[in-house]
């Protein structure tokens, strides 16, 4: 008989927290949907104490999905435990994720504290969260480098507390996959009253080493292990879901399940990559573009021959279909909407598979083949019509051995506004031109150009990182010609400042 493992998704919090791939309400709800098909069985939606936005969206997801137990973070501090509880009030199933640093530096550094008085705060936060919901997380933070001795102590007293679920979080990325291991073990065998909770796993991957430690956590009996869709996450981020779900797949000897539809990896990997902008590495296991191409000739014979020899898994298991119809400029508004619902993006309004077939007709007409990636931006690029500042048109001359030239006009509001410049290339005479209009202090901190499939007819992505006023903000384009993505890239910024 198999043992369950139990799939926590934490791409809507940890996830979240890395800068740039902030989402509003209306985006977490269709990934917290996504992930209750793709079997999640707890989503952490937020972090509700941290800001209104996020109160809201635990609020709204709780709403909208039915069988995942919705889970909400705070400190161990009373205030935090009141406002997760009433974010929680619609949730079906609900979970709070309580917590204090519990390794040495986390006590003397963070909270000028002692172990003793980390223990009793810790007891508190458990037995407060408890008068509001019957399970209670706990996680011991920095409990990579939390000496077991003393962490045996502190998981013990929280599940005398109550604690229904106690994390073990790798907080740092710093363990290697034994020492992690023989931490669970160690807990296992030394905690009076584990078997009335669940041990979740929680790594970080600063070292590569995450799902590594994560699979010798549940080797070792963790029963819960904490994820994001495509690994993303704070620093080096969190262990990817997808690459846990299909090892235990892979190796059913080892006799753990999950209730993970692993056909639903690809589309919800797409989706959580396209809202977040956030490009998957094309080598990444499971979900990158390259995972199952085969490009040496050695390999390729192989494959043919039988796909045994080089393939482990089954695409098709993954939710990658081979017979991907290629859309074109004749494709109608019905193959656009099942490619778009392939990849996790259900459009259910009318007028809005207008606007998004419209713009289709207009790429297709510049590109041959369209590709998911190019329906995934334009169906997101549907949110860039609210906004205040909006390019109106570009006109760039360059060449080699003479200064490039842009003008360029905005619609600020209804207004229109036009100015040119010359510049060090096509992209900074067209940004200097915009910052004519614009006039403010803004410094272009980072800008990445990259073309996601192949030709020269390619969709190129731009992200940027523009500072004002102290503050990074993050901004996305795409189009066929990279010095108007790049200006695309550089006006999202600036949406984002002026709201
Ligand atoms: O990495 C960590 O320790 C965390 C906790 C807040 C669970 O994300
Ligand atoms: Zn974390």
């Amino acid at each position: 008989m198999s043992d369950r493992l139990f799939i926590f998704d934490t791409t809507l919090r940890d996830g979240e927290q890395v800068p740039g791939c902030q989402l509003n309400t209306v985006e977490k709800i269709q990934v917290a949907k996504q992930l209750e098909l793709l079997g999640v069985d707890v989503i952490e939606a937020g972090f509700p104490i941290s800001s209104p936005g996020d109160f809201n969206s635990v609020i709204e997801i709780s709403k909208a999905v039915t069988w995942p137990t919705i889970c909400a973070l705070t400190r161990a501090v009373e205030k935090d435990i009141d406002v997760a509880a009433e974010s929680l009030q619609y949730a079906k199933h609900k979970r709070i994720h309580t917590g204090i640093g519990t390794s040495d530096s986390h006590i003397k550094y963070k909270f000028n504290s002692n172990r003793e008085e980390i223990i009793e705060r810790a007891v508190r936060a458990v037995a407060y969260a408890k008068r509001y919901v019957e399970d209670v997380e706990f996680y011991a933070e920095d409990a990579g480098r939390t000496d077991n001795e003393y962490l045996a102590r502190v998981v013990e007293a929280v599940i005398k507390a109550g604690a229904t679920v106690v994390n073990i979080p790798d907080t740092t990325g710093y363990c290697m996959p034994d020492e992690y291991g023989a931490k669970i073990k160690y807990l296992m065998e030394h905690v009076n009253g584990i078997d009335k909770a669940i041990i979740s796993t929680h790594c970080h991957n600063d070292l590569g080493m995450a799902t590594a430690n994560t699979l010798q956590g549940v080797l070792n009996g963790a029963r819960q292990v904490e994820v994001t869709i495509n690994g993303i996450g704070e620093r080096a981020g969190n262990t990817s879901l997808e690459e846990i779900a299909m090892i235990l797949r892979c190796h059913k000897h080892v006799g753990i399940d999950t209730n993970i539809n692993t056909t639903k990896i690809y589309p919800t990997s797409r989706m959580v990559s396209s809202l977040m902008n956030m490009p998957v590495q094309p080598n990444k296991a499971i979900v990158g573009r390259n995972a199952f191409a085969h490009s040496s000739g050695i390999h390729q014979d192989g494959v043919l021959k039988n796909v045994q020899t080089y393939e482990i898994m089954d695409p098709k298991d993954v939710g990658l279909d081979d017979n991907a119809i290629v859309l074109t400029a004749r494709s109608g508004r019905a193959a656009l909407k099942y490619r778009l619902h392939v990849n996790g993006c259900d459009i259910e309004s009318e007028e809005r598979l207008d606007k998004i077939y419209k713009k289709f007709l207009e790429l297709a007409d510049k590109k041959k083949e369209i590709t998911d990636d190019d329906i995934l931006i334009l169906a997101g690029a549907d949110t860039a019509e609210s906004h205040a500042v909006k390019l109106d048109f570009l006109q760039v001359t360059t060449g080699m051995g003479c200064k490039s030239v842009a003008s360029i006009g905005l619609d600020i509001s209804g207004q229109k506004f036009e100015e040119a410049s010359s510049g060090n290339g096509p992209v900074d005479a067209a940004i200097k031109a915009l910052k004519k209009i614009i006039q403010k202090q803004m410094v272009l901190k980072e800008f990445t150009i990259q073309a996601i499939s192949k030709g020269s007819d390619d969709v190129g992505k731009v992200h940027m990182q523009v500072e004002y006023n102290g503050n990074v903000y993050y901004g996305f384009g795409a189009n066929t010609d990279i010095v108007t993505a790049s200006v695309e890239a550089y006006i999202d910024c600036i949406n984002k400042f002026r709201k």
